[in-house]
């Protein structure tokens, strides 16, 4: 059994809004005081992170002045500097200021779509200048509470054309940035748009550079939506859109959790941690969650600390899985492999099979031992198998 201490081979990183989150919500004020960004940084390197993401008002305020921006930006790369903490990913803020309360991309008002691919181009600079290889784009306000408010196609040719403006952008500066979509489906707007893995992946095959706009889906988000997030991160790696990943922890569809990875649908989290740690995603480990709104300063770095931990543990938990020998022998009963296996071989075709006949009888009552194998996943998840 590891320590469960964090390596930086792990890539772990956070949103600097998670552990700087104050807890205000809609019944009340925050009970935490503000934490400055390279306060945020140096704590997170003494817990054991590796990198961070930041949204532009992370850093300095929405309004500041470019001497008052300045001065945020070089406290918090300095911080940056002493720690070694790596800028993975970088965000804009199009959803906090009232000038965004329809959207940003697709707000009706035309001057407040013009001022916010402005807005993204500003932070796309600093992103680039700061070494992030990521820019997340979670279009919070990107949709509407009622019906004829919003005309959702047209809402979608804007926001196709917001990709294409900005994608042309990091072209013609040269800037060696990807974008990622963050989809949700509802919160803070009554339904956003873009609200699955699924709508955002056909959304992106409609745009002119593609290729560089893929998904970073959150646990929480998908699971708001009923959704399994392990099969939406499949079919993101599978169609090669797997560009990050939003960790946290959420309870069933209700509102927003973030609740610190590993919290929540645990069963889940594990069926994640074996589908990353199987694949080929190199990206960061990244967490969003919320450290709830009754911890102290304290409690904000112990949650912070248990994403990783649990991150570990679970880890090492679908590692003996996938070792135990009742499990190989059990996912061979369940011939899982042989999905592998074209259903066509080589040089057939539909001719070959047009006339297929099998014992339909037999088959119906094959065993799959889909249980005994879920079973064993089981009892390694509960730490009765080591
Ligand atoms: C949420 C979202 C946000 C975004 C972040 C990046 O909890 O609804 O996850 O936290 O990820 O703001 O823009
Ligand atoms: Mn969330
Ligand atoms: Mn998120």
């Amino acid at each position: 059994m590891s320590d469960y201490t964090p390596t930086p081979e792990d890539r772990f990183s956070f949103g600097i809004w998670t552990v700087g989150w104050q807890g205000v919500d809609v019944f009340g004020p925050g009970t935490r005081p503000p934490m400055p960004a390279d306060r945020a940084v140096r704590k997170l390197a003494e817990i054991g992170a590796y990198g961070v993401n930041f949204h532009d008002n992370d850093v300095f305020d929405f309004d500041a002045a470019p001497a008052e921006r300045q001065g945020a930006v070089d406290a918090f790369r300095k911080a940056l500097d002493e720690t070694g903490l790596v800028v993975t990913t970088a965000t804009t803020n199009l959803f906090g200021h009232p000038v965004f309360k329809d959207g940003a991309f697709t707000a009706n008002d035309r001057d407040v779509r013009r001022f916010a691919l402005r807005k993204v181009m500003d932070n796309l600079d600093l992103a680039a200048e700061l070494g992030a290889k990521t820019y997340v784009c979670w279009g919070g306000r990107e949709g509407a509470e009622s019906g004829a408010a919003k005309d959702v196609r047209t809402a979608l040719d804007r926001y196709k054309e917001a990709f294409d403006v900005l994608g042309a952008y990091v072209a013609d500066q040269g800037y060696d940035l990807r974008f990622a979509i963050e989809p949700k489906p509802n919160e803070p707007r009554g339904d956003i748009l873009l609200p699955t893995v699924g709508h955002a992946l056909a959304f992106i095959e409609t745009l002119e550079r593609s290729e560089i706009v893929g998904l970073n889906p959150e646990v929480g988000h998908e699971e708001m939506a009923g959704l399994n997030y392990a099969h939406g991160l499949a079919q993101a790696l599978w169609q090669g859109k797997l560009f990050h990943i939003d960790l946290n922890g959420q309870h069933g569809p209700r509102y927003d959790q973030d609740l610190r990875f590993g919290a929540g649908n645990t069963r889940g989290a594990f069926w994640v941690v074996d589908l990353i740690d199987q694949s080929d995603y190199d990206g960061p480990v990244h967490f969003d969650f919320k450290p709830p709104r009754t911890e102290d300063d304290q409690g904000v770095w112990d949650s912070a600390a248990a994403c990783m931990r649990n991150w570990l543990i679970l880890r090492e938990k679908v590692r003996a899985f996938r070792a135990d020998p009742d499990v190989q022998a059990a996912l061979r009963e369940a011939k899982v492999a042989e999905l592998a296996r074209p259903t066509l071989a080589d040089g057939e075709d539909w001719r070959s099979v047009r006339d297929a006949t099998v014992d339909a009888e037999a088959l119906g009552g094959r065993r799959t031992a889909f249980e005994h194998l879920d079973q064993l996943a089981l009892e390694h998840l509960y730490g009765v198998r080591a």
